[in-house]
C-alpha cells in the first residue's frame, strides 16, 4: 500500500484518480477547496504551503506519490495562480514527504492546450517564479476580453509542461530519485467542460480546437489510469515528459512537427 496526495480530488480527473488509487488498495489524501481531507485554496502561497504541510502530517510524514490535478480554465488571472503556481509550489512543498518514500513519484495534469497559441511573456514570468508579474500580465490579457483572456489557460499549461521538463532533471527531483511527468488530456467529460459540451455550438467550438479522431471525448478514467501508472513503482525511468492522452489531438494538430 502506498500513500498518495492528490490535488483537485473532489471532482473530475482528480476524483477519478483518487478512486482508481483507492480501488488498487492505496491510501489517498485529497486536497481541494471543499469536500476533501485537506480543504485549501491553492490560488494563494499560504494555501499551498498549509495544504502541503497538512497533507504530509496526515500521511504520517511519508508521501509515496504526489499528483496535481487541481485547475481552472476561466479567462482570468487566477488561472495562472492555480494551474501553474498551485501545482509547482504544492509539489515543491511535498518534497520532504516524498524524500522519505522508497519509491517516490510525481505527476501533474497539463493539457493539449499547452500546444495552443499562448503569451510568451506570461510563460516566462511563471517559469521565473514571479507570481506578481505573472498575475499582472494575466490581468492585462483578461482586461482585453475573454478571447485574449483565454490565452492565460494555454500559457499556464505551456509553462507547467516546460517546468516539468526542467525540474525533472534537477537535483531536487532526478537527484532525489523522483520521476516527474505530466499528462496532457484532450477534451475530458468533467464539470469543467460540461457547460461547453451541452450545446451543439459549444461542442463544435471545442471539437475545432481539440480534434479527437480516436474515440472522441474521453472519460476522466482515461487520464486517471495513466496518472496511476506514472506514479507507480513500475515507472523507474520516464522523466520530464508530457504524455498526450488526447484521442489523437496532438498527432492531428502537430503532425510531423516533433
Ligand atoms: P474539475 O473542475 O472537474 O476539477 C477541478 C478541481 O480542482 C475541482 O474539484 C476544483 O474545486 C479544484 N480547484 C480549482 N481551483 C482550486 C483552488 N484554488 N484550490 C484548490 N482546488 C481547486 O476539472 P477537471 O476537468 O477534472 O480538471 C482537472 C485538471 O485537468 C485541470 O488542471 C484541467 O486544466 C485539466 N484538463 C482538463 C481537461 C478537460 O477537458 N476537462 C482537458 C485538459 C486538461
Amino acid at each position: 500500500t502506498r500513500t498518495y496526495v492528490v490535488t483537485g480530488s473532489a471532482s473530475g480527473i482528480g476524483a477519478a484518480t483518487k478512486g482508481a488509487l483507492e480501488a488498487a488498495g492505496h491510501r489517498v489524501i485529497g486536497i481541494d477547496l471543499r469536500g476533501a481531507d485537506v480543504e485549501a485554496d491553492l490560488s494563494t502561497p499560504e494555501g499551498r504551503a498549509e495544504a502541503a504541510a497538512r497533507a504530509i502530517e496526515l500521511a504520517g510524514g511519508v508521501v509515496d506519490g504526489a499528483i496535481a490535478c487541481a485547475g481552472i480554465s476561466a479567462p482570468v488571472p487566477a488561472t495562472i495562480a492555480v494551474n501553474y503556481f498551485g501545482v509547482v509550489e504544492v509539489l515543491t512543498h511535498l518534497l520532504p514527504g516524498l524524500a522519505k518514500s522508497d519509491a517516490p513519484r510525481a505527476a501533474v495534469v497539463s493539457s493539449m492546450a499547452s500546444l495552443q497559441p499562448n503569451s510568451a511573456e506570461l510563460v516566462e514570468a511563471a517559469l521565473a517564479g514571479d507570481e506578481a508579474r505573472a498575475l499582472a500580465v494575466a490581468g492585462e490579457l483578461a482586461a482585453q476580453g475573454p478571447e485574449v483572456g483565454y490565452l492565460v489557460y494555454p500559457s499556464s499549461k505551456r509553462a507547467l509542461s516546460r517546468w516539468v521538463r526542467r525540474a525533472s532533471i534537477s537535483p531536487e527531483w532526478a537527484g532525489a530519485g523522483i520521476p516527474l511527468n505530466a499528462v496532457a488530456p484532450g477534451t475530458v467529460i468533467t464539470p469543467m467542460t460540461a457547460g461547453l459540451l451541452e450545446t451543439p455550438e459549444g461542442r463544435a467550438m471545442v471539437d475545432a480546437a481539440v480534434p479527437m479522431p480516436l474515440n472522441s471525448h474521453q472519460p476522466p478514467e482515461s487520464i486517471a489510469n495513466l496518472l496511476v501508472w506514472l506514479t507507480s513503482e513500475q515507472n523507474t525511468h520516464m522523466a520530464g515528459q508530457t504524455i498526450y492522452c488526447d484521442g489523437g489531438a496532438d498527432a492531428t494538430l502537430r503532425g510531423d512537427d516533433i
